[in-house]
């Protein structure tokens, strides 16, 4: 039984296509649940009514086993925290219909959380984490920024992609290649066979610390055309080594502006989070960047890269220990604030 004095945060995110709910005390993480909805693999993609609809029927069973896996009971909760945005509006209104009927019928304190400072936080949770200031390369199927982070409660992004994420770079190229959906981790196994110096595909010239992936899109789709236009079986024969090389060119490409980043503000803490930084490849290459230049680079453990309530949690705890808490009038936002 938890006394008054602790911090007990419930936690709910449902930004996109996963459900999750956890309990976090003191700082501390009790359980993180991720419901993922299969329902979207079949399209290649994230259906957005769908996703509703799905966090409607998984919202309930996910926050009740939250609270089991945590031993924790509804009146020890000391704040309710949901995913205020950025994402897909009909995803958010799930999460924060929910946290705000919870909070009102607790009548506990209610917490709005920005998706990206979470993602961010996230490198707090399980006790290796960075020391500020920091630079957090946040790479997903929805991200590609680098975030120059002094406090828990101020960041500045320094480096955004201007069309599409690192994640979708990866999913797009998979699916031409006639892979499942989520292609990311199909290509990274198929690479780990291939050799990444067999083609060569530009990357874009965009402006300091900005990314953008539509260019080397384009290319692979016209130099796949082109190739099965001579060899039909030209993707099949050369499957391995496609994946390599693409896979090479993004790591590449996003390790070079993340050495730009640290050049430019001179800021040695680097942390990596989002659903790519499971990727093999930029694991070992990030790792061999830091130890070639002395940063101390932190990656959290994949269950809190990937989209969690984990990270809502922690974010939500740095902000109740400030009195930071939202009204019943706080509203889901769609796009980066
Ligand atoms: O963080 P995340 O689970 O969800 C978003 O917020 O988007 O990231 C999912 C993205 C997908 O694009 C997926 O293909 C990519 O992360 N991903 C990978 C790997 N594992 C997941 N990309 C490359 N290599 C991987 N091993
Ligand atoms: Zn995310």
């Amino acid at each position: 039984m938890h006394t008054k004095q602790d911090i007990v945060i419930l936690a709910i995110e449902s930004s996109c296509d996963d459900t999750a709910a956890a309990v976090m005390v003191n700082g501390i993480i009790q359980s993180n649940v991720v419901a993922t909805q299969k329902v979207h693999e079949q399209y290649g993609g994230v259906i957005p009514e769908l996703a509703s609809r799905a966090h409607q029927q998984n919202i309930i069973p996910v926050v009740d086993r939250s609270l089991k896996d945590a031993g924790i009971s509804k009146n020890e909760i000391s704040a309710v925290a949901f995913t205020r945005g950025p994402g897909l509006l009909g995803s958010l209104l799930v999460c924060s219909s929910f946290a705000k009927s919870f909070s009102l019928t607790l009548g506990t304190p209610l917490i709005g959380v920005d998706h990206l400072e979470a993602h961010v936080l996230a490198h707090f949770i399980d006790g290796n984490s960075p020391g500020f200031p920091f630079l957090c390369l946040l790479v997903s199927g929805g991200h590609t920024h680098i975030v120059k982070v002094d406090s828990p409660d101020k960041m500045e992004v320094i480096g955004k992609t201007l069309d599409d994420a690192a994640g979708e770079a990866f999913d797009k190229a998979a699916k031409m290649m006639g892979l499942p959906y989520p292609g990311g981790p199909h290509l990274d196994t198929l690479a780990q066979k291939g050799n990444p110096g067999r083609f060569a595909f530009p990357d874009s010239r965009v402006g300091d610390l900005d990314f953008s992936f539509s260019g080397l899109k384009t290319s692979i789709l016209y130099f796949l055309r082109d190739e099965k236009e001579k060899n039909p079986d030209f993707i099949e024969q050369n499957l391995n080594d496609l994946c390599a090389s693409i896979q090479h060119t993004i790591v590449s490409y996003l390790m070079r502006k993340l050495i730009k980043a640290i050049k430019q503000t001179q800021i040695k803490e680097v942390a990596i989070s989002g659903g790519v930084s499971a990727n093999s490849e930029l694991r070992k290459v990030a790792a061999n960047l830091a130890e070639k230049h002395g940063w101390n680079l932190h990656i959290p453990a994949l269950q809190y890269c990937t989209d969690n309530a984990g990270m809502i949690a922690m974010a939500a705890h740095f902000k109740y220990l400030e009195n930071r808490f939202d009204d019943q009038s706080v509203v889901p936002f769609a796009r980066m604030k």
